[in-house]
Parts: structure tokens; C-alpha cells; sequence
């Protein structure tokens, strides 16, 4: 099968003309070269290609190299890894990268199960069969004459046009128990269904998850709470047993799925400028989803889940202000913005946010909106300048009647300047000036 006209479709000029470039090259080496994996699988079902990463049956560093002599750029490699990227000359960036890598087709073993695989170079061949799934082992040959011409070794067309997440063999999972995770990713995201022989390898390999290291295992849950439909995907890992294993106090309940299931929309909303949230305090994607999941969990579980998991210090102090938040979020009924802004100003922003998004009573809701899109931009008019020209003695009493001014903005007890001074006046000329 050739898939040349497909592959011309979804790439942008500039790729296409990268790729042809590269393919020359390769072509005058004798390398064959690959378009292989996750971005062979999109383009099959329709999508764009983000990621050119191309390997090379051969070196790719010393491709890499050659091409770098001859169209400007320069090259920085992994001589263990066989792997290189070429930072592009500015006449062959493409829109999506102004980078490319190349990797050298290998071969990997594990030691042990659940090891780093050992990476060796290798053919085409076993960089076929080091995969996790069929349908992540089409390749599209993009050399010489060969343009466009797909490899199907191991049926991964058909899986994919059936929808079928199969392991190429026994001990995937054992190997590499993280793969049970991305099965349940792909699965849910393309509405694929994992083959009872590849759930079959499940219960044997499920024992090995405590042996991933924190990082694996956070990396995985990473890339599901990016993807928009992360609820039904930790459903399915909650139903096929592979959330517990990973810690007893990681739980997926119908409260915990509510929250997740509007995690796209939350996130376009996170972009929309009603909300305030600079480019600056904008959240990873997948932290928003981890405070959504996690915040109804007690301080303590949040503490032991860090201890399997290592989350980063940010979202470990917004995991534990959420959770904080969560548990009395009634409290924040009936308080007047002064109120609100005073205590949610102690919180990170990203806790704010989350729970905000999450709560369900309306009143609390506005209290969480306000502040993040309105409140804390807040500021009297008066500033500690202004406090010194009119003869106030510097110290502590300059906050207390700063935070005075600003609480009167808050509730609407001055809405001018004139006000402002007024009321500053008259705080002056009481003799106790206390908020
Ligand atoms: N891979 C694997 N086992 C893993 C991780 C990755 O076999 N534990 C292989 C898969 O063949 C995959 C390729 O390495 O296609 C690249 O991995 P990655 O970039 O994580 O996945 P993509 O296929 O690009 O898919 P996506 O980005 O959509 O998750």
C-alpha cells in the first residue's frame, strides 16, 4: 500500500519540503528512513502530524550531521541512543518545531520486569518489535522511490481499522507495566477496544506496577489527565484493578468522575479572558486534572499519594490547599469579598481555581470566580507614597490601613477616590485607626 497522496495531504508545505530534504539525504547514504509509530497511526485515522521524528535504518547522528553541513543548522546527539536533533536553519523551520529528531532504529531488552529497557542499535525489524501495540508499529518509508510506501508487519492496519489495541506479545505488560496504562489511554481515546488475550496479560503484570518508579508512573497518569476524555480513562483503570496497585489511596469515585468529566471545558475556559489568568499563572493541563481528581481526598492521603508518586512542589502545596478548600467550601457562603479575597489569597491560584471550577453551590462558586477574575486585581488608590506625605508615621500601621482601604473597594464601602480619601481621613482622625 502506498500512502504518499495521504501523507502529502496532512503535512504543511514546509514539513513536506523538510521531509523530501531529508529523504535525499538518506536516499545518498543508503539509510532507509521511517516515519514510524504515533504519528503513522494519526495520520490513518485523519489527524495531522505535530511530530516529525523520523529513524533511520543506519546512524542517524551521522545523517543528522551531513544534513546540518549542507543546510546550516546544528545537530546535538545521544551517541548511547543513537538518537540526534537538528535544530533547523531558520529557512526550514517548520510552523509546529524549529527542530527535528532522528532516531537510529534499535532494539530493546529489559533486565528485569519493569526495567528501563537496555537500547542496542538494531533493524527496522526489531524497532518494529520493541513496541507496545500493533497499532503503534506501522511505518511509512520515506526514501528514494520508496516515498510513501507503508511497512505492516505485525497486522496493525487492520487492529486499527477494526479498533483493536493488541500487544505484540505475552510479556508486553511484564516488561513494561506502563503499557497497561497507555492500552487504557489509546482505548478511551479512540474508542478502541483492548482484545481479551492483551486483558488477559493484565493480572499477571499487575503485581509489577509497585515497582515502577514514581516518575513512570506519574508520567503516565500525566499524560491521561491531559487528554480530554481523562474521565472515562481512570474509570477504566479504576474497573480493570490498576489504580489501587499504584497506592491504596488512589480511588476513582462518581464525585471524582463528575469533576473530571468537564475537564476540557474548564480548560477552554481557563483560556477565555473573563477569567484573568495570564499566560504566567496558567496550570499545566494535567495539574488542573490531578486537583480535580485529588481534592476531595484528606491531607493525609494527599501526603501519602506523594510519597508513591513525588508530585512537583507546586502541585503538591495546591493538592493540599484543594483538598484544605474542599472540605469547607461551605464556608465560604455569606462571606463578603473582603472576606473571600482574605482567605484566598492565602492559597495558591491553582487550588483556588480548581475548586472553584468544582464547587457545586453557586454562592461558593461566585466567591471563587470573583476573586480570580476581578478581586484580586483590586487596589486602593492610595498608596504607602501617599501615606507619607500626609505625615504617617512608617510601620506596621501603613498595611493595616492599606488592607483597610482596599477591603472598603471589596465591599462597595467607597466606589470613587474622593471616597477613598474621605474614608482615609477619617480613619486618620480616629484615634484608634484599627481596621
Ligand atoms: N512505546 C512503547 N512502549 C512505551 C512507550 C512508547 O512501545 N512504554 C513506543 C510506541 O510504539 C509509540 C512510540 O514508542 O508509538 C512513541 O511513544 P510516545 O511518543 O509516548 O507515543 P505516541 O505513539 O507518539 O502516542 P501519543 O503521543 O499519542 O501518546
Amino acid at each position: 500500500m502506498n500512502l504518499k497522496s495521504q501523507l502529502e495531504a496532512s503535512l504543511s508545505p514546509s514539513q513536506l519540503r523538510l521531509i523530501h530534504l531529508i529523504a535525499d539525504s538518506a536516499a545518498q547514504s543508503g539509510f532507509p528512513l521511517y516515519i514510524i509509530g504515533g504519528s503513522v497511526r494519526d495520520l490513518i485515522l485523519g489527524s495531522a502530524i505535530q511530530d516529525l521524528d523520523l529513524t533511520v535504518e543506519g546512524d542517524a547522528i551521522a545523517l543528522a550531521r551531513a544534513l546540518a553541513k549542507r543546510h546550516g543548522g546544528r545537530v546535538t546527539a545521544h551517541s548511547k541512543f543513537g538518537t540526534a536533533k537538528w535544530f533547523l536553519p531558520k529557512d526550514l523551520q517548520t510552523e509546529s518545531s524549529d527542530t527535528l529528531d532522528l532516531i537510529s532504529a534499535r532494539s530493546e531488552t529489559y533486565k528485569h520486569p519493569a526495567a528501563l529497557p537496555t537500547v542496542m542499535p538494531g533493524s527496522m525489524d526489531d524497532d518494529i518489535r520493541r513496541r507496545d501495540f500493533t497499532i503503534n508499529t506501522l511505518a511509512i518509508r520515506l526514501d528514494g522511490a520508496h516515498f510513501g510506501e507503508l511497512r505492516d508487519d505485525l497486522g496493525g492496519m487492520d487492529d486499527l481499522k477494526q479498533g483493536i489495541v493488541r500487544v505484540l506479545h505475552a510479556k508486553s505488560f511484564i516488561d513494561d507495566p506502563t503499557r497497561m496504562y497507555r492500552a487504557v489511554r489509546y482505548a478511551e481515546r479512540y474508542g478502541f477496544t483492548i482484545v481479551e488475550e492483551t486483558l488477559a496479560l493484565i493480572p499477571p503484570a499487575r503485581p509489577l506496577i509497585e515497582k515502577l518508579s514514581a516518575q513512570r508512573i506519574r508520567h503516565e497518569l500525566d499524560l491521561i489527565l491531559e487528554e480530554w476524555n481523562a474521565a472515562a480513562m481512570l474509570a477504566r483503570l479504576a474497573e480493570l484493578n490498576l489504580l489501587q496497585p499504584i497506592h491504596p489511596a488512589l480511588t476513582f469515585d462518581e464525585s471524582m468522575r463528575q469533576r473530571l468529566t468537564n475537564l476540557h471545558t474548564y480548560r477552554s475556559l481557563q483560556h477565555l479572558s473573563p477569567w484573568n489568568i495570564t499566560k504566567g499563572e496558567q496550570m499545566r493541563a494535567s495539574d488542573l486534572g490531578w486537583l480535580l481528581w485529588l481534592m476531595s481526598l484528606s491531607q493525609e492521603q494527599v501526603s501519602a499519594l506523594n510519597d508513591r508518586l513525588h508530585f512537583t512542589a507546586d502541585l503538591l502545596a495546591a493538592l493540599f490547599a484543594a483538598s484544605k478548600m474542599y472540605a469547607v467550601q461551605l464556608s465560604f457562603v455569606g462571606l463578603k469579598p473582603s472576606q473571600c479575597v482574605e482567605r484566598l489569597e492565602a492559597y495558591p491560584l491553582a487550588a483556588v481555581e480548581a475548586v472553584g471550577y468544582a464547587a457545586k453551590d453557586p454562592r461558593v462558586k461566585e466567591c471563587f470566580d470573583e476573586y480570580i477574575s476581578k478581586w484580586r486585581y483590586i487596589k486602593p488608590h492610595i498608596n504607602g507614597d501617599d501615606l507619607k506625605a500626609l505625615g504617617v508615621e512608617p510601620g506596621p500601621r501603613y498595611a493595616i490601613l492599606l488592607r483597610r482601604l482596599r477591603n472598603a473597594w471589596l465591599d462597595g464601602e467607597v466606589k470613587t477616590k474622593e471616597e477613598e480619601k474621605a474614608l482615609l481621613q477619617t480613619l486618620l482622625n480616629s484615634s484608634s485607626a484599627s481596621p
